[in-house]
């Protein structure tokens, strides 16, 4: 189960909306001096609230983490109200934006079709987006979890192309797993990991090579490594316990 040395693997801290400026400070502090001391091969990402993300900016100005913001709006920009386009995130040096966390999806009717529009939005502002994907336990139960993957990637590909999704991330987030403590076994989680790569394949042999898949749902310090030992899980993201360091710190050990 050798895997493709193309791949680098990432970590990714989704904070959600947790924080303060000093419990962010406190937490970059932590991490920061953690990571110094080890030199982890694996890429490191936080994803704080847009608010804090210029703090953050300039927290980790001298670090080797990046950063970027948990949503963007899908117009590039004008009277849209309490929405945060591509190129402001753009201009808080943030590198990355999650689109389609099921957080998203569910609470604030996120369709996959607006999904994929916020994926163009952010590849057109320069950022990379981490495209969340993954279904429901009723879903699961059903054995509509493949039909569901699917769909909800084939509608990013029918606005960006296969280029357009080779620029970006896809992280497999089972909605029954996250914040449950409920995690996809590691087989469970590979066998998804690989028919996603399987579907990718089918349209491009080196988009399939090259995808990071990561896997995210309550993922924490103990069940890590034998998660980012699946040859199809590239890293992970993670949610809760991305805001305690030490933790954290202990997950991005495990991908490398
Ligand atoms: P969790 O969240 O690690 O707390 O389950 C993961 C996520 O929502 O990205």
């Amino acid at each position: 189960m050798n895997k493709e040395v193309s791949r680098r693997t990432i970590v990714a801290g989704n904070w959600k909306m947790h924080g303060s400026r000093v419990a962010n400070q406190e937490l970059l502090q932590s991490l920061t001096a953690l990571m110094t001391k080890d030199n982890l091969s694996t890429e490191v990402l936080v994803f704080p609230p847009s608010l804090y993300l210029d703090g953050v900016s300039k927290q980790l100005a001298d670090s080797d983490i990046g950063f970027g913001a948990q949503n963007l709006s899908e117009q590039a920009k004008g009277a849209f109200t309490g929405e945060v386009s591509a190129s402001m995130l753009k201009d808080l040096n943030c590198g990355h934006v999650l689109v389609g966390h099921s957080e998203r999806r569910s609470l604030y009717n996120e369709s996959s079709k607006l999904v994929a529009e916020k994926y163009k939005a952010a590849l057109e502002g320069g950022l990379i987006p981490v495209l969340c994907i993954g279904e429901t336990l009723a879903e699961r139960e059903a054995g509509q979890t493949m039909d569901i993957v699917f769909r909800q990637l084939d509608a990013v590909l029918d606005v960006v192309g296969t280029e357009g999704l080779s620029q970006g991330i896809v992280a497999y987030e089972p909605v029954w797993a996250i914040g449950t403590g409920m995690t996809a076994s590691p087989e469970q989680a590979q066998e998804v990991h690989h028919d996603i790569r399987s579907h990718l394949r089918e349209l491009d042999e080196a988009l399939a090579a090259n995808m990071q898949i990561l896997y995210g749902g309550s993922v924490n310090g103990q069940n890590a490594t034998q998660l980012f030992a699946m040859s199809d899980i590239d890293g992970g993201l993670i949610g809760g316990a991305s805001l305690k360091a030490d933790e954290f710190f202990q997950i991005c050990k495990a991908a490398g």
